[in-house]
């Protein structure tokens, strides 16, 4: 953990994006939102796809362990906020956004009660193995029944790099959220856009773009 709190601190956040994700563009329609609906961005950092959310209409609630993730993520997009301390948690709120700073594996079920689906990007894949497994099982255990994720995930030869992002392939997703519904959406190779694993010679990295749905 300390290490994602350095991170922050010394800017190594190569992860982060400034444009809006196109596969949350493409495919948040499998979501089955209505206007006003309260969308989970578990490991949030100040992803501006948090703000592509609130300009569709949903309210959003995130987790971060990185205080300065959060305070740039309401400066930069010039949001004014209010801070109160929930338990655990230093709580960061603006108008439809609340940012929950510290540790995801101390969220419980009834602070994510009126969720109504989970937006996974770069979360899932940012976990070593044995965190992944807690991931999927925590995630279980908090949202409330009928709740969708869009998780996207990252599949590489993970013998050619060292992660974090790891490689999660289709096979793991299937065992992590075997008791969700489950659909594969999308799959595609994006070597020529990853330079990183380019250089390092990775023979190739599939983006993938899964559905679920706790029933
Ligand atoms: C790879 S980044 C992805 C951030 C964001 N989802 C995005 O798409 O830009 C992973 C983030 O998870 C945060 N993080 C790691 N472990 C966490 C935990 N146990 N609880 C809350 N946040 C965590 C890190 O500080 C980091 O900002």
């Amino acid at each position: 953990m300390t290490d994602w709190i350095a991170r922050w601190k010394n800017g190594e956040i190569g992860w982060h994006k400034d444009r809006v994700n196109a596969r949350l563009i493409a495919f948040i329609d499998c979501l089955e939102l209505q206007q006003g609906d309260l969308v989970f961005v578990p490991l949030c950092g100040k992803s501006q796809d948090m703000m592509y959310l609130l300009e569709c209409g949903f309210r959003v609630i995130g987790v971060e362990l990185s205080a300065l993730a959060i305070e740039q993520f309401f400066d930069e997009n010039q949001l004014n906020y209010s801070k109160h301390q929930s338990g655990q948690f230093k709580v960061y709120q603006a108008e439809n956004i609340s940012l929950y700073c510290g540790d995801y594996f101390a969220l419980n079920k009834m602070l994510l009660s009126a969720v109504s689906a989970v937006y996974d990007r770069a979360a899932l894949v940012a976990l070593d193995g044995d965190l992944r497994t807690k991931y999927a099982i925590h995630l279980y255990a908090i949202i409330p029944n009928g709740c969708r994720i869009l998780l996207l995930t990252l599949n590489y030869p993970q013998t050619q790099i060292s992660g974090p992002p790891y490689a999660v392939n289709a096979k793991e997703v299937r065992l992590l959220f075997t008791k969700f519904e489950y659909r594969q959406l999308e799959c595609f190779n994006d070597i020529d856009n990853e330079p990183k694993f380019q250089n390092e010679g990775v023979d190739f990295i599939e983006k993938v773009t899964y559905c679920l749905h706790k029933k």
